[in-house]
């Protein structure tokens, strides 16, 4: 390690750079103190910080393992050499890192707008597409960082009940969108976790765009790389040829890079034009693009994080079905559980135990519960305390 390396952690108050990568760089807990500046509730945040330096903390959908080898080394290099540079006179640039999110999907950088994690796409988009006679559409429950600015606004929210299977309804979806600003589709869904299938998500714009085409459609991919659903598909190429459809996609997830809030929008150029107009000028740091752009060009280790996450939600899944437990079909990498009891006396008894889980979510929160998939060894330390807790 080099010195000026050695003297940045001994002013972090770390000494091993393997220190840096867990809560540092993954930010765990962090969805959860979002939750609280939306005004739903701090008690999460402050029941973290309150739990033993061992716990298990599967709350927030983070990646318990943090950002891949090359990303971790492009954090480091940076750190040694550029990091007092502004983005633009960085390598790799901001400019470059979008050149490599347009390649990856045969698009030009006009089609990508960066945002400090991609829930600044999905408030941007909040703010440039809803108004007071605008409404935003979304479903409920689901992803609340667009719908919270539009209420904050004053534009009016029309929501959506999932269907039996807790899954996006598309019929219901297509009819709110009539004049609405802009629909917001979680897909797949948090807090649910189910996917709307690729045919559903193409049915629904083709109808969105007959019956209403000055609406906007934001296509949340957050959890995209933890899907295994063949049914599922990205939406990107969707986005590149259709006007007034965009994806969101976040580095925070399978990228294990939630501490260091980077996400994007990708979409056909004059939707992402408005956008941009929106977004701060140097919204994404030099360490953050430097392991975004490392990571890919790694596209293996992206495929291991989602075999990992899928070994260790099986095994979850598995536990929770022997006690009676039903899982809505995982997606990603946290599972929505009927624990048959509200999710805070389910909360409350795990947290006894040194396990901490997702917040409350109606207007299903008096019967399930949302677990993040953590390591394999976490999810068996959890599976113990199911056990004793669910018995
Ligand atoms: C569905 C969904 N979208 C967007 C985000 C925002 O993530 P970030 O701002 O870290 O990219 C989250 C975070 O948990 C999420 O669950």
């Amino acid at each position: 390690m080099s010195l000026s390396r050695r003297a940045f952690f001994r002013n972090l108050g770390v000494d091993r750079t393997d220190s840096l990568s867990r809560d540092f760089l993954t930010s765990r807990g962090r969805e959860a103190l979002e939750m609280w500046r939306n005004g739903l509730s701090f008690e999460d945040d402050e029941a973290r910080m309150q739990m033993p330096a061992d716990a298990v903390l599967i709350s927030s959908n983070e990646n318990p393992l943090g950002p891949g080898p090359a990303a971790y080394q492009a954090l480091l290099d940076g750190l040694d050499q550029q990091a007092g540079r502004y983005p633009t006179n960085f390598r790799p640039s901001h400019r470059e890192l979008m050149q490599t999110i347009a390649d990856k999907y045969d698009a030009r950088p006009e089609n990508v707008t960066l945002g400090t994690g991609s829930g600044e796409i999905l408030e941007n988009a909040a703010k440039a597409f809803t108004s007071p006679d605008r409404a935003l559409v979304t479903a409920d429950p689901s992803y609340l960082q667009a719908r919270r600015v539009a209420e904050r606004a004053g534009h009016p929210v029309r929501t959506v009940s999932l269907d039996a299977n807790l899954r996006l309804d598309p019929e219901s979806i297509a009819r709110e969108a009539n004049g609405a600003g802009l629909v917001f589709l979680c897909n797949p869904n948090n807090p649910s976790s189910t996917v709307m299938p690729a045919s559903d998500v193409e049915a629904l714009v083709a109808e969105v765009r007959r019956s209403s085409p000055d609406t906007h459609i934001l296509i949340d991919e957050a959890y995209e790389d933890y899907v295994t659903d063949p049914a599922h598909q990205t939406a990107i190429p969707l986005a590149l040829r259709t006007p007034n459809v965009f994806v969101a996609r976040t580095f925070s997830k399978a990228y294990g890079m939630a501490g260091l809030r980077l996400g994007y929008g990708i979409g056909h150029a004059d939707t992402i034009a408005v956008l941009a107009q929106w977004t701060h000028v140097f919204n994404s740091n030099n360490l953050a693009n430097a392991a975004a752009v490392a990571s890919l060009n790694d596209p293996q280790h992206l495929e291991q994080e989602s075999a990992r996450n899928k070994a260790a939600r099986d095994y979850t899944i598995g536990v929770l079905s022997a006690l009676g437990c039903q899982a809505a079909d995982s997606q990603t990498n946290f599972l929505f559980v009927n624990v048959g009891r509200p999710a805070a006396e389910f909360r409350d008894a795990c947290r006894e135990h040194g396990v901490m889980v997702g917040r409350d979510f109606p207007p299903m929160e008096k019967t399930h519960a949302r677990i993040s998939i953590g390591t394999m060894d976490e999810m068996r330390r959890a599976a113990e305390v199911f056990r004793q807790v669910l018995a």
